[in-house]
């Protein structure tokens, strides 16, 4: 698959991808199939925002398009959650050792393709919860523009990570690679994590502005509440459908007979 567009990162600036995902990467031959790439063992990198990055085809082409799917606010989001969760990867030894930063790389970069909101997107659909819109959407985009490095372990991982992202109580027991994609991008909702101080913190936000994110996140989750109801009932999304979407009912969904509707 030819990718012809341009790439703009932010920061890198200059980047132009007019490269293949599968071919011109010398780093992918040294690579064995399904070999996590860890910051230990090192890889082909780039700084972003004062964070050293992994830079290889996949995380380009995740990024061209997540901004293909994304409004600037979102994309924004995706790449602070990249660059947090690298962070809190490089401040702790086990993670440096053992975490696919690839996998984290994009999972944090494509896990809000379900809140694109572009009619009859094809990242996202009626019956599943956004959380599995994206997931789902991930593991496309892994199949279409993955190199063989991509086996359906890690792709598994990714599709977990994105999946999982907003279920911390389930994400912060799974593999390394779904907790940091869930820490990296609670650190914009919750705030400063081990791995990224005041000052690091404000590098980031100085290049990946966080000011819409508030509203971005107001107006997607009453979107959602309001186009697919019945795939908000188990999330955290409901405060926003009883406040904000008239008609909006989880009464009835949260009554015991219907959690024992078949006992
Ligand atoms: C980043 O790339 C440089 C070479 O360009 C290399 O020396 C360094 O080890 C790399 N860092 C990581 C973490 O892989
Ligand atoms: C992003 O959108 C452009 C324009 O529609 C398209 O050419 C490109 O292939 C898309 N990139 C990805 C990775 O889907
Ligand atoms: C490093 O991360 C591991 C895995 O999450 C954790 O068990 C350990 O406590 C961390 N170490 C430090 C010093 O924070
Ligand atoms: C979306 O799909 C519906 C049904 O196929 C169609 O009627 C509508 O025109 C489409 N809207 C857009 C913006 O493409
Ligand atoms: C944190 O960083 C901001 C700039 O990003 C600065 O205005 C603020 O004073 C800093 N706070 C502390 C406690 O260092
Ligand atoms: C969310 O958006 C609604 C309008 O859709 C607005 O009335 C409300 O104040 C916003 N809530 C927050 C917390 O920003
Ligand atoms: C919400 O649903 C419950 C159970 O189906 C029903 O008893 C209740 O009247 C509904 N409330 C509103 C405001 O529609």
């Amino acid at each position: 698959m030819q990718i012809t567009k341009s790439l703009s990162l932010l920061l890198a600036g200059s980047t132009t991808l007019v490269a293949s995902a599968a071919s011109h990467d010398p780093f992918r031959s040294f690579r064995p199939r399904g070999e996590p790439v860890t910051m230990a063992k090192g890889y082909p990198n780039v700084t972003i925002a004062g964070v050293n990055v992994i830079d290889t085809p996949i995380v380009r082409l995740a990024q061209e398009f997540t901004r293909n799917h994304s409004t600037e606010a979102v994309f924004k989001h995706q790449m602070r959650a990249w660059l947090f969760g690298s962070l809190i990867v490089a401040a702790n030894e086990t993670l440096r050792n053992s975490v696919d930063v690839e996998i984290q790389a994009v999972s944090a970069l494509l896990h809000d393709l379900g809140w694109d909101l572009t009619p009859n997107s094809t990242v996202t659909s009626l019956d599943h919860r956004f959380e599995v819109d994206g997931a789902i959407a991930a593991r496309k985009f892994l199949e279409q523009y993955g190199d063989e490095t991509w086996d359906a372990r890690r792709i598994q991982l990714v599709f977990d990570a994105i999946a999982l992202h907003t279920t911390r109580t389930i994400a912060y027991y799974k593999e390394y690679e779904v907790q940091v994609t869930s820490m990296g991008i609670s650190v914009d909702y919750d705030g400063l994590r081990t791995g990224i101080d005041n000052a690091t913190f404000g590098r980031i936000t100085t290049d990946f502005p966080n000011f819409d994110l508030k509203d971005a996140t107001n107006e997607t989750f009453t979107a959602i509440c309001a186009y697919k109801p019945s795939q908000t009932y188990d999330n955290q999304l409901q405060p926003w459908g009883e406040r904000y979407v008239p008609g909006y009912n989880v009464t009835g969904n949260l009554r015991i007979d219907t959690i024992f509707k078949n006992l």
